[in-house]
This record gives C-alpha cells, sequence and structure tokens, in this order.
C-alpha cells in the first residue's frame, strides 16, 4: 500500500504539489499558505502562473507546470476548494488517480507556522484519506503483473510530531475501508462462510486484546440459531456466526455491531432475476465492515467496548434449500413466516439481534445490511436508509457518518406498516408483499431487539456498499461504505 510519511524539510527534486484554492470573485486562484516549502521564489513563479493556469481552485482540480533543470522540476498545483477536509479528501483522491504513474511525490499541506490546527489536522486526514482510498485496486491478477503505483507521499508539515497520531487514524481507518473492500469484490466462488470467518481470523491474529468466536452448523442448530441455519440450508457451504470482541479495561460503554452477512445470494428457491443476481456477490458488505470497523477499533485502541456479530450464509437454490411458507425458529423462540426466500437477510440478522439483546445486553445496538433494494429507490447511490427511535443515536449516527465522507439519511420507522407483519401460522410475517420494502424490513429487525428497541439503529446500505463509478476516494466496485462513520461514531463513546 501507498507509504504516507510526515516530513519537515523537502526531500525530492522531482514533483512538488502546491494547495491551490479560488480567490476571489473575477479575480485568479492563490496559493494556499503553506507552513513550511515553497520559498519566496516559487512562491512568486506560481502567483504569476496562477492568472493562466486556466485553474478554479475547485478541489481535485490539478494542473502540472514544467521547470526545466529546476528543483524541483515539475510543480502541480492542486486544487483543495474551501480546504475542508472533504474537500482535501477529494484533493488527496484525485491526486492519487493523476500520480498513478510516479513512484514519489511531496505535497506541502495547508497550515502556518507555529502550533498545529485543528484545520492541520482536518486537512491532513482527509488528503491521506483521500490518497489510501483513490488509490485502491481491486485485483485477481498476480502482484507482479500490477500496474505501477504510486507507492510514496511525502507531506510538509511544519511539525511531523503533532500530527503523527492523525495520520495513523487516518491510516487505519483507510487500511479497514481497504480490507472491507477486498472481502466484499472477491467473488464467491472462493467467498463462502468459512472462507470469511477465517479472513476474520487472520486479520484479528496476533492481537491477544481480540477475542473471535466462530460457531459452526452444530453449535448454531445446538443453540437455536434457525434463521441462520434456514438461510444457509441450501448452500453446500455451511453458515457460520463470526463473534468478534474488542473489550479495552477502561471501556464504559458497550456497543454492539451486527453485520449481514450472505456470501452470496441467489434468493433462494424466490431466485432473482439475471440483472438483479449479478452483483450479490457483495450482499456481505455489512458483515465486511462490521468487522473492519471492529479490527480499526482495536488498532486504533478505542476506549469504548465492542462486540460484532456477523451471521454469514450462502443463500442457494437447492434440493436442501429453505421454501417459500417455511415457518422459522430465532434465536430466542420468536418464529417467522417467510413466503419469499429472498427475504432472506432479516432472517439471519433477527438471530443475532436476538441473541445480541439476551447474551450480550450492551449499552447500544447498531445492525448494517445490504437489506432491500428499496434503499436505492429511495435515497439513490450514496445514502444508506438509518432506522431508529433514538433520536439522539440518530443523530449522532448520522453526524459521524457524514463527517467521515459517508452518507445516511433518516427514514421514518412508522409503525403504520405494523399490521403487514401479521402472520396466520408465526409470531410474523418476515415478507410482506404490501410495499414499503425498507421500513417494513426495519421494522421486522425492531420485533427481535427487545429491551434494547429504543438503543437500536439499523442502517439499510445496500446502495451505497457498491460504486459504479469513480468518484473521489470510491472507485468502482466495493466502497467499505461503514467502516469510516462507524470509526468515527465509536471514536465519539469513549
Ligand atoms: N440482498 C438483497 C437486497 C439488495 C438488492 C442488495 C439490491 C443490494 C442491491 C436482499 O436480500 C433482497 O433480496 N431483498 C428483497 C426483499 C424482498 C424480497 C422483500 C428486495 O429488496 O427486493
Ligand atoms: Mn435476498
Ligand atoms: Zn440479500
Amino acid at each position: 500500500m501507498l507509504a504516507i510519511r510526515l516530513v519537515s524539510g523537502s526531500t525530492g527534486p522531482d514533483a512538488l504539489v502546491l494547495p491551490v484554492r479560488p480567490g476571489a470573485p473575477d479575480a485568479p486562484p492563490e496559493v494556499v499558505p503553506t507552513a513550511t516549502t515553497p520559498g519566496d521564489d516559487i512562491r512568486a513563479e506560481v502567483a504569476a502562473l496562477l492568472p493562466v493556469a486556466r485553474h478554479t481552485g475547485a478541489a481535485g482540480e490539478i494542473r502540472e507546470h514544467l521547470r526545466p533543470g529546476g528543483a524541483p522540476s515539475r510543480l502541480w498545483l492542486l486544487g483543495v476548494g474551501d480546504g475542508d477536509e472533504r474537500a482535501w479528501r477529494s484533493a488527496g483522491a484525485a491526486l492519487a488517480r493523476a500520480a498513478k504513474s510516479e513512484t514519489q511525490i511531496t505535497i506541502a499541506l495547508s497550515g502556518r507556522a507555529g502550533a498545529t490546527q485543528p484545520e492541520d489536522k482536518a486537512a491532513l486526514r482527509g488528503l491521506a484519506e483521500g490518497l489510501l482510498l483513490g488509490s485502491y485496486r481491486f485485483r485477481l491478477t498476480e502482484a507482479g503483473a500490477r500496474p505501477a503505483a504510486l507507492a510514496r507521499v511525502d507531506v510538509l508539515v511544519a511539525d511531523p510530531e503533532a500530527l503523527a497520531d492523525t495520520l495513523a487514524a487516518a491510516r487505519a481507518t483507510a487500511e479497514m475501508t481497504r480490507l472491507a473492500r477486498d472481502l466484499t469484490n472477491t467473488p464467491s466462488s472462493t467467498k463462502h462462510p468459512e472462507w470469511l470467518a477465517d479472513q476474520v481470523a487472520a486479520a484479528a491474529s496476533g492481537r491477544p486484546d481480540l477475542h473471535l468466536r466462530v460457531r459452526g452448523p452444530e453449535e448454531l442448530a445446538a443453540e437455536g440459531f434457525g434463521g441462520i441455519l434456514a438461510v444457509g440450508a441450501g448452500s453446500a457451504r455451511s453458515p457460520r456466526l463470526v463473534e468478534l470482541d474488542w473489550r479495552p479495561a477502561d471501556a464504559r460503554t458497550h456497543v454492539v455491531l451486527v453485520g449481514k452477512g450472505i456470501t452470496f445470494d441467489t434468493g433462494g428457491i424466490s431466485i432473482k432475476p439475471v440483472p438483479a443476481m449479478k452483483l450479490m456477490r457483495k450482499d456481505m458488505a455489512g458483515a465486511a465492515a462490521v468487522l473492519a470497523a471492529t479490527l480499526g477499533a482495536a488498532e486504533l485502541r478505542l476506549p469504548v467496548r465492542v462486540t460484532t456479530l456477523a451471521p454469514l450464509a450462502e443463500n442457494m437454490v437447492s434440493g436442501s434449500a429453505f421454501r417459500p411458507g417455511d415457518v422459522i425458529r430465532h434465536y430466542g423462540g420468536l418464529t417467522s413466516e417467510s413466503t419469499n426466500s429472498d427475504a432472506e437477510g432479516r432472517l439471519v440478522l433477527a438471530d443475532a439481534l436476538a441473541y445480541a439483546v439476551r447474551e450480550l445486553k450492551p449499552d447500544l445496538l447498531v445492525d448494517l445490511a445490504t437489506l432491500t433494494g428499496a434503499n436505492a429507490v429511495a435515497l439513490g447511490k450514496r445514502h444508506a436508509a438509518l432506522y431508529s427511535d433514538n433520536d439522539g443515536l440518530a443523530t449522532d449516527l448520522v453526524a459521524a457518518i457524514s463527517a467521515a465522507g459517508e452518507g445516511a439519511w433518516r427514514m421514518p420507522l412508522t409503525d403504520d406498516y405494523l399490521e403487514y407483519l401479521a402472520s396466520d401460522v408465526a409470531d410474523l410475517h418476515s415478507s410482506p408483499a404490501q410495499g414499503a420494502g425498507s421500513v417494513v424490513a426495519a421494522l421486522f429487525l425492531r420485533e427481535f431487539t427487545g429491551d434494547l428497541r429504543d438503543r437500536w439503529a439499523h442502517l439499510d446500505m445496500s446502495a451505497p456498499s457498491w460504486s459504479d463509478d469513480v468518484h473521489d476516494e470510491l472507485v468502482k466496485g466495493a466502497t467499505g461504505w461503514g467502516v469510516r462513520g462507524l470509526l468515527r461514531w465509536l471514536a465519539t463513546l469513549g
């Protein structure tokens, strides 16, 4: 992965990146003050260039200026817009793309001499995450066959020491987001429940402060996890329940995160048509995000206990698959009638939520799931749908998610459709056909939250879990949605 270093003196004679921002109306853009280089000569040179450079200063806009025989021999003028974290993130991602055939570049961070300011930290955080996420590629080719990629970025700052923690946080966040992207992009020929559990074990190994328990089909049966078993019944590759616990000694708050981990969703007997099935290897993006966020919480030593539950199953079509009309007994005893085997996510989540409430008794409970296509219909491509009866929790989550550069939008968890959940043969109907798909799915989940009903939030993230195009720090494919927002939120709980 791209190495980012903080340095206080100029290093390479090659490319130097200078931040520029929009000027006053009708005036050319201006060079952003930086605490270190450039020297007055370069500053004057750039000031003379800007009126003719056709640069607007907008975040991510780049112009190259060649200086034959000079040191540096090339100047890149990088737009950083209004200079906040989001703008620097776009700029960092654009820089990563523009520099993909460079080996090393140096960039002067905005800032002033003297004490490091909060704005300097925000700029570095945005820059580092933009660079690391914008340069992400998922390829199954041999390492040697990969195209050359930018290997090192030196960031010029006044006081490297004062920014070291900020860079470490950005790096851990980006690394975990990249892990979630890798897991989600992996084809389902490779990725099955046991494989995914093994990846978590590998990532958690060597960390005695992380505890991992993986339940296989026998344990799931013995303890009554009927939803996970039903959904996994049609696959030759049996289901798992991953329980990963980060338990720092100084924790005062205990959060349980639950993530949907369907390693492939054919729809089951209620089989999906071709266009709807082609991307269903991503149906474990919720599990990937909560697991990666927990690994990140441990890496950053956040003083909050986080237990993550990832129910993993493959929803397949076969002679052993569960059938429409089956009645499932979930963990804890509630039963549900399922008339559509494609509404499988809520069945595995129901078990995990009920287990969390009865056995783990956390202070807060949050689930992430690629639960319904309705999420994208309502909110487009970038926002998850957030459901909660707790206004404070909803506000905090939306704020943390958006500060981290992701999107979530609160939706009505209205009781209006509760009657849709009525079943003649079971406690609940899991897949009513009346509509309000994303809301009804949330209402179904809420039935399993018991005493924690008012301390629970559900994020339906099927839309933002995947990107169809390159946009800022997102590249085509899995986005790792949720890792950044969850880490930001967990850091506020302490
Ligand atoms: N995994 C899908 C939801 C999904 C759709 C995720 C598109 C990402 C992109 C989920 O299991 C599903 O099939 N949901 C159904 C629910 C319905 C059968 C009640 C849906 O949304 O159509
Ligand atoms: Mn489905
Ligand atoms: Zn699904």
